[in-house]
């Protein structure tokens, strides 16, 4: 069965745990990547984002939304009111997983299992339990599955504030879409509006 559970220490503090992370072998992403990519903030943030999983600048660099994912997703929080570099962010699955067309070739990002993200599981929860975030920023259907259940659409909830318990506390989130989705989308314009429509009822849940 594929877990973190076992490699995940009791009443760790964030070093430990990332420390620990990187060494985490509950399910066969570690095998291709590079290394794990865990949660990067201060346990004080009021705001925790959750990602799907790390891509290929973040699986060289060790830094969740570092590559363009990421810068895309700055702007908007700093557009919104969010102060990124106050945030903690993380992602849902720790480890790249992708495929490549021919050897030697680009790397290509594959959605994770929900098999992956369930084995992941612990180490988001170990993350929640000690930032004890006020709000949870949702981006994307991965991270909303990880957190919510599969039956998780974001096209019904982005931009609402729900009230939930994850891993045994109450939480409030507030689901959007991901960064990459902009990136892709036919209307890049209206889907970043959109994403900043969103982050903003984040900043006023925040207060
Ligand atoms: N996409 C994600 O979901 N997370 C990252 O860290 C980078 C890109
Ligand atoms: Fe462990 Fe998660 Fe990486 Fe799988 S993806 S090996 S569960 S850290």
């Amino acid at each position: 069965r594929y877990d973190a559970a076992p490699f995940v220490p009791e009443g760790a503090g964030l070093d430990v745990l990332r420390r620990a992370a990187a060494d985490c072998r509950g399910c066969p992403l570690h095998r291709a990547a590079t290394r794990t990519v865990f949660g990067a903030g201060n346990t004080d943030a009021r705001v925790m984002l959750v990602g799907e999983q790390p891509g290929d600048q973040e699986d060289r660099q060790g830094r969740p939304f570092v590559g363009p994912a990421g810068k895309l997703l700055d702007r908007a929080l700093a557009e919104a009111g969010i102060d990124p570099a106050a945030a903690y962010v993380t992602n849902a699955v720790k480890h790249f997983k992708f495929t490549r067309a021919e050897p030697r070739k680009r790397r290509i990002h594959k959605a994770p299992s929900l098999r992956e993200m369930t084995a992941c599981g612990p180490w988001l929860a170990a993350e929640l339990a000690l930032v004890e975030p006020e709000l949870i920023v949702i981006l994307g259907a991965t991270a909303g599955k990880a957190l919510l259940g599969s039956s998780f659409r974001v096209s019904q909830v982005r931009g609402t504030v729900l009230e939930e318990e994850i891993h045994g506390r109450p939480e409030r989130l507030v689901p959007t879409v991901h960064p990459s989705a902009v990136l892709r989308a036919d209307d890049r314009e209206q889907a970043y509006q959109g994403l900043v429509a969103d982050l903003k009822v984040a900043a006023r849940a925040l207060g």
